[in-house]
This record gives C-alpha cells, sequence and structure tokens, in this order.
C-alpha cells in the first residue's frame, strides 16, 4: 500500500492532495494542517468527488497529529505562508523557515523513511535547509520547482507556437526565483524541432520572460500565490516517485560537483525513481548558459546566508 502526506491544506496543498487522489497516485493520501477542520473538511469533500470522477485512493485529514501521517513513502511539505502581490519568494524565509524546520521534524519522528518534496517559498532555500538541518541522504530531498516552471516554460511556448502543449518540451534550470530561473531555449523543441527554428527571437523572448515571472503574474492577478499548477507540479513529481517511473524532470536537489556547483540546492533535471533523485542528468549547457547558472546559484546562495543570520541552520 502507497502512502503520502502532504502537509499544509492551503489552496497548493489541496490541489497537490487531490490531484494525487485523482490519478490514483497513491492509495492513501494524508493532509495535515495547522488550522482546525480545514484538512479534514477538504478531504471530506474530496471523497465526496470520488464517485463522480471514479477514483479508489482514500483521502484522510487530521489537525497537527503526526501519527496520522506514520509510515508515508513521501511527503509533500507546503506549510508556510504565501506571497502577496510585488512580493518575491525570497522575502518568504523569515516566517517560512521556521515552520518548515518544525514540520520536517515531527514528519521524520513518524515516516524515518519518507522521501521529501519541499514546496514551501523560497523553495530552493527550503530545500537547502531541509537537507542541512536533517543530514537525511540527498537522493530524499527534492525540491519541486523546476517541474512547475517547466510546465509554464511549456504552456507559453505552446501558446507562442499555437500548438498543443503536450508536444512541446522544454526544460527550466537554477533557481525558482523570477530572476534566478532559467528556461533553456537551446533545448525547448515542438515534436523535435528547435523551437529558434519556429519562433523569432522576439517572440522567444518574450516566452522566456513571461515564464520567469509566471507565478508573479498569477499572484498579481490573484492577490495570493497560484495553486492549480504548483499543485500538479507536486503531484507530478510524487507520482514519478510512487510509481517509479523514472521521468526526467527538473528539480531543485543537492550538488556535490555537478554543474559546477557545489553546498546548494538549486534546479537541474533529475530522474525520479522510487529512490528519489536516481541521477542527476549532464545537459552539456554552453558558456553562455553555464554563466546564467553560475549567477542564479549565487542568487540562490545569497538567500540561504539568511537562515544563518536568522539562526535557522
Ligand atoms: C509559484 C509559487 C508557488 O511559482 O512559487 O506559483
Amino acid at each position: 500500500m502507497s502512502k503520502v502526506t502532504v502537509v499544509g491544506a492551503g489552496n497548493v496543498g489541496a490541489t497537490c492532495a487531490n490531484v494525487l487522489a485523482f490519478n490514483e497516485v497513491a492509495d492513501q493520501v494524508v493532509m495535515l494542517d495547522v488550522k482546525e477542520g480545514v484538512s479534514e473538511g477538504k478531504a471530506l469533500d474530496m471523497m465526496q468527488t470520488a464517485q463522480l470522477l471514479g477514483f479508489d485512493s482514500n483521502i484522510v485529514g487530521c489537525t497537527s497529529d503526526y501519527a496520522q501521517t506514520a509510515d508515508s513513502d513521501v511527503v509533500v511539505i507546503t506549510s508556510g505562508i504565501p506571497r502577496k502581490p510585488g512580493m518575491t519568494r525570497e522575502e518568504l524565509i523569515g516566517v517560512n523557515a521556521g515552520i518548515v524546520k518544525s514540520v520536517v521534524d515531527n514528519i521524520l519522528k513518524f515516516s524515518p523513511n519518507a522521501i521529501l518534496v519541499i514546496v514551501s517559498n523560497p523553495m530552493d532555500t527550503m530545500t537547502y535547509l531541509t537537507l542541512k538541518a536533517t543530514g537525511l541522504p540527498k537522493n530524499r530531498i527534492i525540491g519541486m520547482g523546476g517541474a512547475l516552471d517547466s510546465s509554464r516554460f511549456k504552456c507559453y511556448l505552446s501558446k507562442a507556437l499555437n500548438a498543443n502543449a503536450n508536444e512541446v518540451d522544454g526544460i527550466v534550470i537554477g533557481g525558482h526565483g523570477d530572476t534566478t530561473m532559467i528556461p533553456l531555449t537551446r533545448f525547448a523543441n515542438y515534436k523535435g524541432r528547435p523551437v529558434a527554428d519556429l519562433l523569432d527571437k522576439d517572440a522567444l523572448a518574450k516566452v522566456v520572460a513571461d515564464t520567469m515571472v509566471g507565478g508573479a503574474t498569477l499572484t498579481a492577478l490573484l492577490g495570493t500565490s497560484a495553486w492549480y499548477a504548483p499543485g500538479a507540479a507536486a503531484a507530478y513529481v510524487v507520482e514519478s516517485i510512487v510509481h517509479d517511473q523514472k521521468k526526467i524532470v527538473p528539480c531543485c536537489v543537492s550538488l556535490e560537483g555537478e554543474y559546477e556547483q557545489n553546498d546548494i540546492c538549486i534546479g537541474v533535471p533529475v530522474v525520479l525513481g522510487k529512490n528519489g533523485v536516481e541521477e542527476i542528468i549532464d545537459y552539456k549547457l554552453n558558456d553562455e548558459e553555464k554563466a546564467l547558472f553560475a549567477k542564479s546559484a549565487d542568487a540562490v546562495r545569497k538567500t540561504n546566508d539568511v537562515l544563518k543570520e536568522l539562526n535557522v541552520l
């Protein structure tokens, strides 16, 4: 029996749990939240769709009762506050670092072997914090940002190409920040045809710019952070792990020399299977891409340094 816990039953966590159940990724989905009744209510609401949608997964909700999360295979951590319009993800660090650290401690008491998928922002730094604070093997700590940013990249590419998003491929590496993510246009293709052959320079530059502020655009429209794509991206990461799909997904992982980086968690393409991160794929970046990646890593590292100033690491 497979079991997945989602911590935080806000918009992103609840969407993730809903997608996990609807796609029958796990037999058992547990949602945990600190707000009395919220996860219980959302879980019951979702269970009332089981017959309508035809899924067999079981979803339960609980208020801060970590015992109910025991023996989870994968735990998705969405806890913390979302950004408001005009805020960067990095500005959330002061509040979210303490929350994420205490959630991870509690989770590991009941699921010492779980693979952790980090969604809370600033996602790269929260992933690094989890790695450092727990000392867990690096294959078990995965930030989901690249899956989300790549999906947004494919969405904007498909719009520019007037194509089906499922026929477009592209990945985003680097940090999960408005200025740190790197949509790799050179590798993006539409059914194998390089997008650079199909879109002019300006159109491609607009796709890149729109992708980078993909989250901020939604925050401005909605008044809070997005949830459908972030929740689905987390579920996509979980599915590749639980079903041992070995998909290549850009995720935030610990680098030890790969992409010329050390002591950092940042987005690179990885193979996701039952052991979590099974391989880091080397995309052989050119000099320009390497420079962008190094700059992105510097920015992520600056945010990581705040953890020390806050005494959470
Ligand atoms: C976003 C948030 C979840 O990109 O980081 O929408």
